[in-house]
Protein backbone atom coordinates (compact mmCIF):
# COMPACT_ATOMS: atom_id res chain seq x y z
CA UNK A 1 0.00 0.00 0.00
CA UNK A 2 1.50 3.58 -0.45
CA UNK A 3 0.00 6.65 -0.05
CA UNK A 4 1.59 10.06 -1.32
CA UNK A 5 1.67 13.32 0.98
CA UNK A 6 3.02 15.28 -1.65
CA UNK A 7 0.28 13.91 -4.18
CA UNK A 8 -2.61 15.12 -1.33
CA UNK A 9 -4.86 12.58 -1.07
CA UNK A 10 -3.87 10.63 -3.67
CA UNK A 11 -4.10 6.79 -2.78
CA UNK A 12 -2.60 3.55 -4.99
CA UNK A 13 -3.38 0.45 -3.63
CA UNK A 14 -3.65 -3.19 -5.51
CA UNK A 15 -2.33 -3.96 -8.89
CA UNK A 16 -4.71 -2.23 -11.15
CA UNK A 17 -3.83 -1.08 -14.48
CA UNK A 18 -2.78 2.59 -14.56
CA UNK A 19 -3.24 4.69 -17.36
CA UNK A 20 -3.46 8.75 -16.36
CA UNK A 21 -1.57 8.14 -12.35
CA UNK A 22 1.17 5.73 -13.58
CA UNK A 23 4.01 8.49 -12.34
CA UNK A 24 2.44 9.58 -9.04
CA UNK A 25 4.14 6.99 -7.15
CA UNK A 26 7.83 9.52 -8.00
CA UNK A 27 7.95 12.63 -6.07
CA UNK A 28 9.52 14.40 -9.01
CA UNK A 29 7.03 13.11 -11.06
CA UNK A 30 6.11 16.60 -12.38
CA UNK A 31 9.67 17.45 -13.93
CA UNK A 32 10.37 16.92 -17.33
CA UNK A 33 13.17 14.71 -16.52
CA UNK A 34 10.83 12.28 -14.83
CA UNK A 35 8.51 12.49 -17.59
CA UNK A 36 11.74 11.26 -20.35
CA UNK A 37 12.60 8.76 -18.10
CA UNK A 38 9.19 7.34 -18.28
CA UNK A 39 7.92 7.34 -21.67
CA UNK A 40 7.11 11.04 -22.06
CA UNK A 41 6.52 12.65 -25.07
CA UNK A 42 6.70 8.97 -27.02
CA UNK A 43 3.04 9.70 -27.70
CA UNK A 44 3.44 12.94 -29.50
CA UNK A 45 6.28 11.19 -31.44
CA UNK A 46 4.03 8.42 -32.34
CA UNK A 47 1.68 10.10 -33.27
CA UNK A 48 3.63 13.11 -35.60
CA UNK A 49 4.48 9.41 -37.52
CA UNK A 50 1.03 8.79 -38.87
CA UNK A 51 -1.79 11.41 -40.08
CA UNK A 52 -4.07 13.19 -38.40
CA UNK A 53 -7.02 11.19 -39.53
CA UNK A 54 -4.89 8.16 -38.00
CA UNK A 55 -4.61 9.76 -34.65
CA UNK A 56 -8.37 10.90 -35.04
CA UNK A 57 -9.66 7.19 -35.45
CA UNK A 58 -7.14 5.65 -32.71
CA UNK A 59 -8.90 8.11 -30.03
CA UNK A 60 -12.38 7.53 -31.95
CA UNK A 61 -11.70 3.16 -32.07
CA UNK A 62 -10.98 3.52 -28.40
CA UNK A 63 -14.19 5.64 -27.17
CA UNK A 64 -12.45 7.91 -25.12
CA UNK A 65 -14.75 9.43 -22.83
CA UNK A 66 -15.19 12.75 -21.37
CA UNK A 67 -14.23 12.70 -17.89
CA UNK A 68 -15.41 16.25 -17.22
CA UNK A 69 -19.31 15.19 -16.61
CA UNK A 70 -21.34 14.36 -19.52
CA UNK A 71 -19.13 10.98 -21.06
CA UNK A 72 -19.29 12.05 -24.22
CA UNK A 73 -16.67 10.49 -26.25
CA UNK A 74 -13.78 12.70 -27.23
CA UNK A 75 -12.90 11.14 -30.65
CA UNK A 76 -16.96 11.69 -32.01
CA UNK A 77 -16.39 15.40 -30.42
CA UNK A 78 -13.80 16.34 -32.44
CA UNK A 79 -15.21 14.93 -35.62
CA UNK A 80 -18.43 17.43 -35.09
CA UNK A 81 -16.83 20.14 -35.67
CA UNK A 82 -17.48 21.32 -39.45
CA UNK A 83 -14.71 20.33 -42.00
CA UNK A 84 -12.76 23.26 -43.51
CA UNK A 85 -13.31 25.89 -41.30
CA UNK A 86 -9.84 27.27 -39.55
CA UNK A 87 -8.38 28.23 -37.04
CA UNK A 88 -9.96 26.29 -35.23
CA UNK A 89 -9.36 25.24 -31.10
CA UNK A 90 -9.11 23.29 -28.11
CA UNK A 91 -10.26 24.36 -24.99
CA UNK A 92 -8.67 22.63 -21.91
CA UNK A 93 -11.41 22.65 -18.73
CA UNK A 94 -9.54 23.04 -16.00
CA UNK A 95 -11.95 24.74 -13.73
CA UNK A 96 -12.59 21.71 -11.40
CA UNK A 97 -15.47 23.08 -8.97
CA UNK A 98 -17.97 20.65 -8.58
CA UNK A 99 -18.49 19.84 -4.74
CA UNK A 100 -16.47 16.92 -3.61
CA UNK A 101 -14.30 16.66 -7.24
CA UNK A 102 -10.40 16.84 -6.95
CA UNK A 103 -8.72 14.55 -9.48
CA UNK A 104 -8.10 17.17 -12.40
CA UNK A 105 -6.34 18.91 -9.98
CA UNK A 106 -4.02 16.37 -9.18
CA UNK A 107 -3.42 15.26 -12.53
CA UNK A 108 -2.23 18.82 -12.73
CA UNK A 109 0.27 19.45 -10.08
CA UNK A 110 1.31 15.83 -10.45
CA UNK A 111 1.78 15.11 -14.02
CA UNK A 112 1.42 18.46 -16.42
CA UNK A 113 3.80 17.17 -19.57
CA UNK A 114 1.14 14.33 -19.71
CA UNK A 115 -1.69 17.28 -19.75
CA UNK A 116 0.25 18.99 -22.34
CA UNK A 117 1.36 15.60 -24.03
CA UNK A 118 -2.33 15.17 -24.64
CA UNK A 119 -3.40 18.56 -25.69
CA UNK A 120 -0.40 18.46 -28.79
CA UNK A 121 -2.25 15.02 -29.50
CA UNK A 122 -5.67 16.42 -29.76
CA UNK A 123 -4.72 19.54 -31.58
CA UNK A 124 -2.52 17.27 -34.23
CA UNK A 125 -5.42 15.43 -34.74
CA UNK A 126 -7.87 17.90 -35.33
CA UNK A 127 -5.99 20.27 -36.97
CA UNK A 128 -6.48 22.87 -33.96
CA UNK A 129 -4.00 25.70 -34.20
CA UNK A 130 -4.46 27.01 -30.55
CA UNK A 131 -4.47 25.22 -27.16
CA UNK A 132 -6.26 27.48 -24.29
CA UNK A 133 -5.58 25.40 -21.28
CA UNK A 134 -7.55 27.19 -18.65
CA UNK A 135 -6.97 26.45 -14.77
CA UNK A 136 -9.25 27.20 -11.70
CA UNK A 137 -7.80 30.39 -10.09
CA UNK A 138 -8.12 28.24 -6.50
CA UNK A 139 -5.18 26.07 -7.13
CA UNK A 140 -1.80 28.19 -7.57
CA UNK A 141 -0.09 24.91 -7.33
CA UNK A 142 -1.40 23.32 -10.53
CA UNK A 143 -1.23 26.94 -12.51
CA UNK A 144 2.69 26.79 -11.01
CA UNK A 145 3.39 23.81 -12.48
CA UNK A 146 1.93 23.73 -15.32
CA UNK A 147 3.12 27.14 -16.43
CA UNK A 148 6.84 25.87 -15.33
CA UNK A 149 6.29 22.49 -17.44
CA UNK A 150 5.06 24.63 -20.48
CA UNK A 151 8.32 26.65 -20.65
CA UNK A 152 10.24 23.29 -20.37
CA UNK A 153 8.26 22.03 -23.66
CA UNK A 154 8.40 24.79 -25.51
CA UNK A 155 12.24 25.39 -24.89
CA UNK A 156 12.69 21.55 -25.48
CA UNK A 157 10.54 21.77 -28.96
CA UNK A 158 7.40 20.46 -28.33
CA UNK A 159 5.09 22.79 -28.51
CA UNK A 160 5.52 25.96 -30.72
CA UNK A 161 6.33 26.18 -34.03
CA UNK A 162 7.31 23.29 -36.26
CA UNK A 163 6.91 20.72 -33.48
CA UNK A 164 10.00 17.97 -33.36
CA UNK A 165 11.15 19.22 -37.34
CA UNK A 166 7.40 18.80 -38.90
CA UNK A 167 5.18 21.18 -40.37
CA UNK A 168 2.94 20.98 -36.89
CA UNK A 169 2.97 24.28 -34.95
CA UNK A 170 0.58 24.99 -32.28
CA UNK A 171 0.78 27.60 -29.53
CA UNK A 172 -0.58 26.90 -25.86
CA UNK A 173 -1.73 29.35 -24.11
CA UNK A 174 -2.09 29.70 -19.61
CA UNK A 175 -5.42 31.41 -18.58
CA UNK A 176 -6.03 31.68 -14.87
CA UNK A 177 -9.73 31.38 -14.10
CA UNK A 178 -10.87 33.89 -11.34
CA UNK A 179 -13.03 31.13 -9.32
CA UNK A 180 -16.46 30.63 -10.20
CA UNK A 181 -17.98 27.70 -10.06
CA UNK A 182 -20.55 28.43 -13.33
CA UNK A 183 -17.21 28.87 -15.43
CA UNK A 184 -16.53 25.34 -15.76
CA UNK A 185 -19.81 24.83 -17.75
CA UNK A 186 -18.03 24.97 -21.11
CA UNK A 187 -19.50 28.01 -23.01
CA UNK A 188 -19.36 29.95 -20.11
CA UNK A 189 -15.74 29.10 -19.80
CA UNK A 190 -15.59 30.36 -23.47
CA UNK A 191 -17.23 34.07 -22.27
CA UNK A 192 -14.84 33.89 -19.75
CA UNK A 193 -11.84 33.51 -22.13
CA UNK A 194 -13.52 35.86 -24.59
CA UNK A 195 -13.13 38.37 -21.14
CA UNK A 196 -16.78 38.59 -20.82
CA UNK A 197 -18.96 37.62 -17.80
CA UNK A 198 -18.61 33.70 -16.84
CA UNK A 199 -22.42 32.67 -18.59
CA UNK A 200 -23.58 30.06 -20.15
CA UNK A 201 -24.29 30.49 -23.38
CA UNK A 202 -28.30 29.13 -24.75
CA UNK A 203 -27.79 25.97 -26.55
CA UNK A 204 -28.96 24.51 -28.78
CA UNK A 205 -29.24 25.33 -31.72
CA UNK A 206 -25.32 25.99 -31.62
CA UNK A 207 -22.42 23.99 -29.78
CA UNK A 208 -18.89 25.06 -29.30
CA UNK A 209 -17.56 22.71 -31.78
CA UNK A 210 -19.78 24.53 -34.80
CA UNK A 211 -19.78 28.34 -32.85
CA UNK A 212 -17.16 28.37 -29.96
CA UNK A 213 -14.25 30.68 -28.93
CA UNK A 214 -14.08 33.85 -31.22
CA UNK A 215 -17.11 32.43 -33.19
CA UNK A 216 -14.87 29.57 -34.43
CA UNK A 217 -15.25 25.57 -34.14
CA UNK A 218 -13.90 24.92 -30.57
CA UNK A 219 -13.39 21.72 -28.86
CA UNK A 220 -13.74 21.66 -25.11
CA UNK A 221 -12.38 18.79 -22.95
CA UNK A 222 -11.64 17.94 -19.58
CA UNK A 223 -8.02 17.74 -18.31
CA UNK A 224 -8.34 13.89 -17.66
CA UNK A 225 -9.75 13.02 -20.73
CA UNK A 226 -6.87 14.74 -22.31
CA UNK A 227 -4.26 12.81 -20.09
CA UNK A 228 -5.79 9.90 -21.55
CA UNK A 229 -4.11 10.57 -24.68
CA UNK A 230 -0.27 10.09 -23.93
CA UNK A 231 -0.82 6.41 -23.06
CA UNK A 232 -3.09 5.59 -25.50
CA UNK A 233 -0.98 6.72 -28.46
CA UNK A 234 2.00 4.66 -26.90
CA UNK A 235 -0.03 1.35 -26.52
CA UNK A 236 -2.65 1.70 -28.84
CA UNK A 237 -6.00 0.95 -29.18
CA UNK A 238 -6.04 -2.94 -28.39
CA UNK A 239 -4.31 -2.23 -25.35
CA UNK A 240 -6.71 0.44 -24.40
CA UNK A 241 -10.09 -1.40 -24.88
CA UNK A 242 -8.69 -4.52 -23.24
CA UNK A 243 -9.24 -2.31 -19.52
CA UNK A 244 -12.50 -1.69 -18.73
CA UNK A 245 -15.93 -2.43 -20.74
CA UNK A 246 -16.62 -2.03 -24.40
CA UNK A 247 -19.09 0.85 -23.50
CA UNK A 248 -16.74 2.38 -21.35
CA UNK A 249 -13.15 1.45 -21.98
CA UNK A 250 -9.74 1.90 -20.11
CA UNK A 251 -9.88 3.71 -16.59
CA UNK A 252 -10.93 6.85 -14.29
CA UNK A 253 -10.35 8.83 -11.76
CA UNK A 254 -12.70 8.95 -8.34
CA UNK A 255 -12.27 11.44 -5.84
CA UNK A 256 -13.95 9.80 -2.51
CA UNK A 257 -14.67 12.08 0.43
CA UNK A 258 -16.48 11.57 3.65
CA UNK A 259 -17.26 9.00 5.94
CA UNK A 260 -15.18 6.32 4.33
CA UNK A 261 -12.52 4.57 6.40
CA UNK A 262 -9.94 6.17 3.74
CA UNK A 263 -10.72 8.64 1.59
CA UNK A 264 -8.71 9.40 -1.68
CA UNK A 265 -8.45 9.72 -5.87
CA UNK A 266 -8.03 6.09 -6.89
CA UNK A 267 -7.91 5.29 -10.53
CA UNK A 268 -10.29 2.87 -11.21
CA UNK A 269 -11.30 0.28 -13.48
CA UNK A 270 -13.71 1.72 -16.01
CA UNK A 271 -16.88 -0.20 -16.46
CA UNK A 272 -16.55 -3.12 -14.04
CA UNK A 273 -15.82 -1.88 -10.64
CA UNK A 274 -18.83 -1.22 -8.42
CA UNK A 275 -19.37 1.40 -5.77
CA UNK A 276 -19.52 -1.27 -3.32
CA UNK A 277 -15.98 -2.39 -4.51
CA UNK A 278 -14.97 1.11 -4.07
CA UNK A 279 -16.59 1.72 -0.73
CA UNK A 280 -15.68 -1.58 1.22
CA UNK A 281 -12.73 -2.70 -1.07
CA UNK A 282 -10.01 -3.07 0.66
CA UNK A 283 -7.59 -1.69 -1.88
CA UNK A 284 -9.97 1.04 -2.05
CA UNK A 285 -11.53 2.98 0.69
CA UNK A 286 -12.00 0.26 3.23
CA UNK A 287 -15.39 0.52 4.07
CA UNK A 288 -17.45 3.10 6.35
CA UNK A 289 -15.65 4.74 9.39
CA UNK A 290 -15.62 4.05 13.04
CA UNK A 291 -17.71 0.55 12.15
CA UNK A 292 -21.05 2.96 11.03
CA UNK A 293 -23.31 1.55 8.06
CA UNK A 294 -23.11 3.55 5.00
CA UNK A 295 -27.19 5.95 4.88
CA UNK A 296 -26.60 7.13 0.80
CA UNK A 297 -23.84 8.42 -1.23
CA UNK A 298 -23.85 10.97 -3.81
CA UNK A 299 -22.28 8.88 -6.95
CA UNK A 300 -21.06 11.79 -8.89
CA UNK A 301 -20.28 15.03 -7.74
CA UNK A 302 -22.89 17.44 -5.85
CA UNK A 303 -25.29 17.91 -8.77
CA UNK A 304 -25.74 13.97 -8.94
CA UNK A 305 -29.24 12.31 -7.49
CA UNK A 306 -27.92 10.56 -4.49
CA UNK A 307 -27.78 6.47 -4.13
CA UNK A 308 -28.36 4.22 -1.20
CA UNK A 309 -27.00 0.75 0.00
CA UNK A 310 -29.12 -0.86 -2.57
CA UNK A 311 -27.38 0.59 -5.46
CA UNK A 312 -24.28 -0.39 -4.14
CA UNK A 313 -23.57 -3.27 -7.16
CA UNK A 314 -24.26 -0.60 -10.15
CA UNK A 315 -21.23 -0.62 -11.18
CA UNK A 316 -19.26 2.34 -13.02
CA UNK A 317 -20.88 2.63 -16.32
CA UNK A 318 -22.50 5.58 -17.67
CA UNK A 319 -25.66 3.93 -18.57
CA UNK A 320 -26.71 1.90 -15.80
CA UNK A 321 -25.98 4.58 -13.07
CA UNK A 322 -28.26 6.44 -15.41
CA UNK A 323 -30.70 3.78 -15.83
CA UNK A 324 -30.53 4.03 -11.69
CA UNK A 325 -31.49 6.60 -11.75
CA UNK A 326 -28.42 8.80 -11.64
CA UNK A 327 -25.04 9.93 -13.00
CA UNK A 328 -21.35 9.73 -12.63
CA UNK A 329 -20.62 12.79 -13.63
CA UNK A 330 -17.21 14.35 -12.53
CA UNK A 331 -16.06 11.15 -10.79
CA UNK A 332 -16.72 12.59 -7.15
CA UNK A 333 -18.37 10.29 -4.64
CA UNK A 334 -19.28 11.98 -1.55
CA UNK A 335 -20.66 9.02 1.61
CA UNK A 336 -22.77 9.42 4.59
CA UNK A 337 -23.12 7.20 7.50
CA UNK A 338 -25.70 6.79 9.70
CA UNK A 339 -24.82 9.59 11.98
CA UNK A 340 -25.67 11.96 9.21
CA UNK A 341 -28.44 14.77 9.64
CA UNK A 342 -29.69 14.59 5.96
CA UNK A 343 -31.79 17.89 5.38
CA UNK A 344 -28.71 19.39 6.53
CA UNK A 345 -26.49 17.64 4.42
CA UNK A 346 -29.23 18.49 1.40
CA UNK A 347 -28.73 22.43 2.74
CA UNK A 348 -25.24 22.17 2.11
CA UNK A 349 -25.41 21.61 -1.53
CA UNK A 350 -28.33 23.45 -2.25
CA UNK A 351 -26.79 26.21 -0.73
CA UNK A 352 -23.48 25.98 -3.00
CA UNK A 353 -25.74 25.81 -6.67
CA UNK A 354 -27.82 28.79 -5.36
CA UNK A 355 -24.81 30.40 -4.17
CA UNK A 356 -23.07 29.74 -7.64
CA UNK A 357 -26.19 30.96 -9.73
CA UNK A 358 -25.29 33.01 -12.43
CA UNK A 359 -28.82 34.66 -12.14
CA UNK A 360 -29.50 34.34 -16.00
CA UNK A 361 -32.48 32.11 -15.33
CA UNK A 362 -35.35 32.97 -13.37
CA UNK A 363 -36.06 29.05 -12.22
CA UNK A 364 -32.10 29.05 -11.18
CA UNK A 365 -31.45 32.13 -9.49
CA UNK A 366 -34.73 32.54 -7.65
CA UNK A 367 -35.86 28.87 -7.01
CA UNK A 368 -32.43 28.02 -5.95
CA UNK A 369 -32.89 30.72 -2.98
CA UNK A 370 -36.37 29.81 -2.46
CA UNK A 371 -35.11 26.38 -1.93
CA UNK A 372 -31.66 27.08 0.54
CA UNK A 373 -34.51 29.58 2.51
CA UNK A 374 -37.70 27.04 2.55
CA UNK A 375 -34.71 24.64 3.59
CA UNK A 376 -32.73 26.58 6.10
CA UNK A 377 -36.34 27.14 8.01
CA UNK A 378 -36.81 23.82 8.30
CA UNK A 379 -33.37 22.37 9.55
CA UNK A 380 -33.95 25.06 11.98
CA UNK A 381 -36.95 23.46 13.38
CA UNK A 382 -39.50 26.74 12.09
CA UNK A 383 -40.56 24.69 8.81
CA UNK A 384 -44.38 23.31 8.50
CA UNK A 385 -45.21 20.36 6.76
CA UNK A 386 -46.53 22.87 3.58
CA UNK A 387 -43.05 23.42 3.24
CA UNK A 388 -41.67 20.24 2.67
CA UNK A 389 -44.53 20.14 -0.45
CA UNK A 390 -43.96 23.43 -1.40
CA UNK A 391 -40.14 22.65 -1.88
CA UNK A 392 -41.04 19.90 -4.27
CA UNK A 393 -43.21 22.29 -5.83
CA UNK A 394 -40.27 24.94 -6.20
CA UNK A 395 -38.31 22.13 -8.24
CA UNK A 396 -41.02 21.58 -10.49
CA UNK A 397 -40.59 24.70 -11.69
CA UNK A 398 -36.92 23.85 -12.49
CA UNK A 399 -37.19 20.14 -13.58
CA UNK A 400 -40.86 20.14 -15.08
CA UNK A 401 -42.34 16.82 -14.96
CA UNK A 402 -39.57 15.27 -13.63
CA UNK A 403 -40.80 15.77 -9.87
CA UNK A 404 -44.12 14.96 -9.49
CA UNK A 405 -44.98 16.84 -5.90
CA UNK A 406 -47.83 16.77 -3.77
CA UNK A 407 -50.60 15.72 -5.97
CA UNK A 408 -48.58 12.29 -6.99
CA UNK A 409 -50.38 10.13 -4.93
CA UNK A 410 -48.44 9.75 -1.63
CA UNK A 411 -45.74 11.45 -3.21
CA UNK A 412 -44.62 8.99 -5.12
CA UNK A 413 -41.45 10.27 -6.15
CA UNK A 414 -39.54 8.43 -8.91
CA UNK A 415 -35.67 7.98 -10.44
CA UNK A 416 -35.48 9.36 -14.08
CA UNK A 417 -32.82 8.64 -16.18
CA UNK A 418 -30.67 11.44 -17.45
CA UNK A 419 -30.60 13.98 -18.62
CA UNK A 420 -33.43 16.07 -16.20
CA UNK A 421 -35.86 18.34 -18.29
CA UNK A 422 -35.36 21.64 -17.08
CA UNK A 423 -36.59 24.85 -17.31
CA UNK A 424 -32.90 26.84 -17.16
CA UNK A 425 -29.79 27.36 -19.51
CA UNK A 426 -27.55 24.89 -17.84
CA UNK A 427 -27.60 22.59 -14.94
CA UNK A 428 -26.74 24.51 -12.21
CA UNK A 429 -30.77 25.09 -11.53
CA UNK A 430 -31.35 21.41 -11.66
CA UNK A 431 -27.83 20.70 -9.10
CA UNK A 432 -29.92 23.12 -6.44
CA UNK A 433 -33.08 21.08 -6.84
CA UNK A 434 -31.16 16.93 -6.74
CA UNK A 435 -30.41 17.02 -3.23
CA UNK A 436 -33.39 18.17 -1.71
CA UNK A 437 -35.36 15.66 -3.94
CA UNK A 438 -33.15 12.98 -3.19
CA UNK A 439 -33.54 13.39 0.55
CA UNK A 440 -37.17 14.07 0.32
CA UNK A 441 -37.31 11.19 -1.60
CA UNK A 442 -35.05 8.64 0.37
CA UNK A 443 -35.79 10.16 3.96
CA UNK A 444 -38.82 12.10 4.22
CA UNK A 445 -39.41 11.00 7.58
CA UNK A 446 -36.04 12.92 8.89
CA UNK A 447 -37.98 16.20 7.83
CA UNK A 448 -41.36 15.41 9.17
CA UNK A 449 -39.39 14.91 12.39
CA UNK A 450 -38.57 18.12 12.27
CA UNK A 451 -41.55 20.70 10.88
CA UNK A 452 -44.98 21.58 12.63
CA UNK A 453 -47.72 19.17 11.80
CA UNK A 454 -49.58 22.78 10.21
CA UNK A 455 -51.82 21.70 7.20
CA UNK A 456 -52.28 25.36 5.70
CA UNK A 457 -49.50 26.98 4.00
CA UNK A 458 -47.70 29.74 6.18
CA UNK A 459 -46.80 33.15 4.29
CA UNK A 460 -43.14 33.35 5.08
CA UNK A 461 -41.55 35.99 2.66
CA UNK A 462 -37.97 34.43 0.95
CA UNK A 463 -35.29 36.52 0.67
CA UNK A 464 -33.56 37.26 -1.92
CA UNK A 465 -29.26 36.59 -1.77
CA UNK A 466 -28.74 38.52 -4.61
C1 LIG B 1 -22.26 23.91 -14.10
C2 LIG B 1 -21.28 23.04 -14.81
C3 LIG B 1 -19.97 22.97 -14.34
C4 LIG B 1 -19.03 22.19 -15.00
N1 LIG B 1 -17.76 22.13 -14.51
C5 LIG B 1 -16.83 21.41 -15.19
C6 LIG B 1 -15.48 21.39 -14.73
O1 LIG B 1 -15.12 22.01 -13.72
N2 LIG B 1 -14.58 20.65 -15.44
C7 LIG B 1 -14.95 19.97 -16.58
O2 LIG B 1 -14.11 19.36 -17.23
N3 LIG B 1 -16.23 19.96 -17.02
C8 LIG B 1 -17.16 20.67 -16.36
N4 LIG B 1 -18.44 20.71 -16.84
C9 LIG B 1 -18.73 19.99 -18.11
C10 LIG B 1 -18.32 20.87 -19.30
O3 LIG B 1 -19.41 21.69 -19.68
C11 LIG B 1 -17.92 20.03 -20.53
O4 LIG B 1 -18.93 19.10 -20.79
C12 LIG B 1 -16.62 19.28 -20.35
O5 LIG B 1 -15.56 20.15 -19.98
C13 LIG B 1 -16.26 18.59 -21.65
O6 LIG B 1 -15.09 17.83 -21.49
P1 LIG B 1 -15.09 16.25 -21.69
O7 LIG B 1 -15.91 15.97 -22.91
O8 LIG B 1 -13.64 15.92 -21.89
O9 LIG B 1 -15.67 15.67 -20.46
C14 LIG B 1 -19.41 21.47 -16.18
C15 LIG B 1 -20.73 21.53 -16.63
C16 LIG B 1 -21.66 22.31 -15.95
C17 LIG B 1 -23.06 22.35 -16.46
S1 LIG C 1 -29.11 27.66 -14.81
FE1 LIG C 1 -28.36 29.12 -13.29
S2 LIG C 1 -26.15 29.19 -13.57
FE2 LIG C 1 -27.01 28.20 -15.42
S3 LIG C 1 -27.29 29.89 -16.86
FE3 LIG C 1 -29.21 29.72 -15.73
S4 LIG C 1 -29.01 31.15 -13.99
FE4 LIG C 1 -26.96 30.81 -14.83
Amino acid sequence: MATYPWAAGYVDDGDRPKIVTARFEHEDSYTITRYHATEGYAGLKAALTRTPGEVHDEVRGATVLGRGGAGFPAGTKWGLMPPEKYPRYLVVNGDESEPGTYKDRLLMERDPHQLIEGCLIAAYAAGLSQVFLYIRGEMPLAHERVATALNEAYAAGYVGKNILGTDFSVDIILHWGAGAYVVGEETALIESLEGKRGEPRLKPPYFPAAIGLYGQPTIVNNVETLSNLPWLLRNGVAAYTAIGTETSPGTRMVAVSGHVARPGVFEIVNGTTTFRDLLFGDEFCQGIRDGNSLKAFVPGGGSAPWFTPEQLDVPFEGRVAGAAGSMLGSGAVMVMDDTTDIPTAALTLTRFYAHESCGQCTPCREGGTWLMRVLERVVEGQGTRADLDQLLEIGESICPGKFPHAANSALGLEATPFPYKMTTICFVGPSAYAPVHSALTHFRDEFEARVADTPARRQIPVTAVH
